[in-house]
């Protein structure tokens, strides 16, 4: 990566501020079978933990939400000290100075809150924010043992913390579907500026930098690649959701035009993946590469707020046509392909060509300019903080 001067400052302050006095004597990591994620002590094993925490690369620090017996592998993780090089990246979009009031949503190890403290020194002031309370103590004794005091805060980082506002800069350490919680919002100054892992039920993985205007618009753009886990009530929101293998057998059978090069530009993130998701409302995606043998993907598409489901069965080896099953009201493969087709028509434009904006409650995706709406993601009156409809 070619840092630029002001990225170089950021490195230098995490050079400053150790990520190892924060991360935890248990880490996890992948077993290489396949199979889950497997506990490695620093008192067994301290030379796998060194390598693990001096990385460029994510230490998983709890899994399964911290609810796993003494020998139990982990199927997902819940928390992490996330990658050295997108924490730079963050923090350097967050732009915080010295004297300003930061507000952090996933306070994590509490390393990044230690950053965000030496940024704004003795004259500014850090509120962060955990879900999970043991992660919320951990951080505590972390940051008291290093020597900073933010103020940690365990609850729910969706409604923000009103007591301290207004921020300055906001920032959040987990993904967010779709829309910006209105809390953050109301909590930021004017002219302040907000950063947040963001992301929709296709894809998951890009930064929005949002500013705040005097007037109460905020306007924002993508830029990527930062994939991180979701705020709690939105792990797996609306999606996961599996017909019975009888409605399977009742689903409507066709094939598409759609070739192997148009899957690609459709799940790859440098090309279509972000598009698609913007253009198309509540769709996962789960992707199964090489499930039945070498390039035979099935792709499942759902939206368990309708029932509705899909399934693309994508054999590379075969020049047949693929396969489409679609079942419930909405069709999603049909509404994926011309979410696709759409893409295609506007120049097939890439991330940084898309931004979000919020104006009266409402919140929207636009391409170009702030006028150009792709999808109303939040409709006005809606209520940036109600989530009620989401699985959790
Ligand atoms: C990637 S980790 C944070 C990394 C952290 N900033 C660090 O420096 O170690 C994301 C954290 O967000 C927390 N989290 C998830 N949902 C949350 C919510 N609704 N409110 C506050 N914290 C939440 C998770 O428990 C997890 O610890």
């Amino acid at each position: 990566m070619t840092l630029t001067d002001a990225q170089s400052s950021w490195v230098a302050l995490v050079a400053e501020v150790p990520r190892a006095a924060f991360i935890p004597d248990t880490i996890w990591v992948d077993d290489h079978c396949g199979d889950g994620l497997v506990a490695l002590s620093k008192h067994t094993d301290p030379d796998g933990w060194h390598a693990a925490v001096s990385a460029d690369a994510p230490v998983i620090t709890q899994v399964n939400l911290g609810d796993v017996q003494p020998g139990q592998k982990g199927s997902f993780a819940s928390s992490s000290a996330s990658q050295p090089s997108i924490v730079v990246e963050m923090l350097h979009a967050l732009d915080a100075r010295p004297g300003q009031s930061v507000l952090e949503i996933g306070t994590g190890t509490g390393w990044n809150a230690a950053l965000l403290s030496r940024c704004v020194g003795e004259h500014g002031r850090v509120v962060t924010i955990e879900v999970d309370p043991r992660l919320a103590q951990y951080a505590r004794c972390a940051l008291a043992h290093a020597g900073y005091d933010p103020l940690v805060i365990t609850g729910d980082g969706l409604v923000g913390y009103s007591a301290g506002a207004p921020y300055d800069r906001m920032i959040s350490t987990a993904s967010i579907r779709e829309v910006v919680p209105r809390a953050w919002l109301e909590q930021l100054r004017p002219g302040g500026r907000l950063v947040t892992p963001w992301g929709t039920d296709w894809s998951n993985g890009v930064m929005l930098t949002l500013t705040l205007a005097e007037d109460g618009v905020a306007t924002g753009g993508f830029s990527g690649d930062v994939a991180f886990m979701r705020l709690r009530s939105q792990r797996r929101a609306r999606y996961g959701w599996r017909p019975s293998d009888r409605d399977i057998e009742r689903a409507q059978i066709s094939t598409t035009a759609c070739r192997g090069s148009d899957l690609d530009r459709m799940l790859n993130p440098e090309k279509g993946t972000f598009a698609i998701g913007a253009r198309l409302a509540s769709c996962c995606l789960v992707v199964e590469w090489d499930k039945h043998g070498a390039l035979h993907h099935i792709l499942e598409l759902d939206d368990g707020a309708t029932k509705s489901w899909a399934q693309l069965e994508a054999n590379l080896n075969n020049p047949a046509p693929f396969t489409v099953r679609q079942l419930g009201p909405r069709k999603l493969w049909d509404e994926a392909e011309a979410a696709y087709d759409w893409w295609h028509e506007q120049g097939e434009p890439r991330l940084d060509r898309f931004g979000l904006r919020s104006r009266d409650g409402q919140q929207w995706i636009w391409l170009d300019e702030p006028d150009n709406v792709v999808r109303v993601v939040e409709p006005s009156g809606a209520g940036g903080g109600d989530l009620s409809g989401l699985a959790g």
